[in-house]
């Protein structure tokens, strides 16, 4: 008798430029569907506190490969999220420090880190259907989804959204870095709905993914087997 063919997970993938919007409207759009949300910026940011924590160089891309190579991090999912936790621990307030800031984007720019990374990120399909933000998860780690948005706000946006949140960021020299690395540099997918919430709230933003998601969910369920 045939088997009803299993469902392969759904994966949103969310990318965009630094202070976007990209975490409050993933967990927004996760909490709506019953998602699991994974911040992929997250996990570069664990691995930059792990490098400084460790005194290993942030502009030595062969120091930060062979501590990749080496640390203890492991996929953990608790309460609809999932991060890496090194040697059972998640340091989620160290990652968001202004030191860790500084340097993450060196970190991220490693080909060898990036490698790995994608590979962490494409293993949390075992947690079920995701909502993934980052910066080359449309581009790079997921390419083959069909639910790709990509969020961006004007400069003295972001950077008020940042002075909000109690941080003084350099995001122009990030966001510049992010787009000009060799390897997955941030970039619009090909497809993606491209959505410049200067003058959005997050419900807005998070509503406006929400329909069009809606929208091609229900024309997938309409078309013939594909
Ligand atoms: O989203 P965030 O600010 O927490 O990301 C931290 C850094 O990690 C950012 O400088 C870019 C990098 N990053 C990346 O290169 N690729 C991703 N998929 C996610 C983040």
């Amino acid at each position: 008798m045939p088997q009803p063919r299993k469902q392969a997970p759904v994966v949103i993938a969310i990318d965009g430029t630094s202070a976007s919007g990209k975490s409050t409207n993933s967990r927004l759009v996760a909490q709506a569907l019953g998602f699991i949300h994974v911040d992929t910026g997250a996990m570069y940011r664990t691995l930059a506190w792990y490098c400084l924590r460790h005194q290993i160089d942030v502009r030595n891309a062969r120091a930060i490969a062979a501590a990749c190579r080496r640390w203890k991090a492991t996929l953990q999912c608790a309460d609809g999220q999932v991060y890496l936790a090194v040697d059972g621990y998640y340091p989620a307030t160290e990652i968001r420090s202004l030191e860790v800031s500084a340097v993450v984007s060196h970190v991220a720019a490693v080909p060898k880190v990036r490698e790995w990374m994608k590979k962490k990120q494409r293993e949390c399909l075992q947690f079920g259907n995701l909502v993934m933000e980052g910066r080359d998860i449309g581009t790079n780690v997921f390419p083959e989804t069909d639910f790709k948005y990509y969020l961006d706000a004007k400069l003295e946006e972001r950077a008020r959204r940042r002075a909000a949140d109690g941080l003084q960021e350099n995001l122009a020299q990030r966001d510049q870095r992010d787009s000009q690395r060799a390897v997955a540099p941030l970039m619009i997918a090909l497809g993606a709905k491209v959505i410049n919430n200067s003058q959005m709230t997050p419900e807005q933003t998070s509503g406006t993914i929400l329909a069009d998601i809606r929208q091609r969910l229900a024309a997938a369920a309409r078309a013939p087997d594909r």
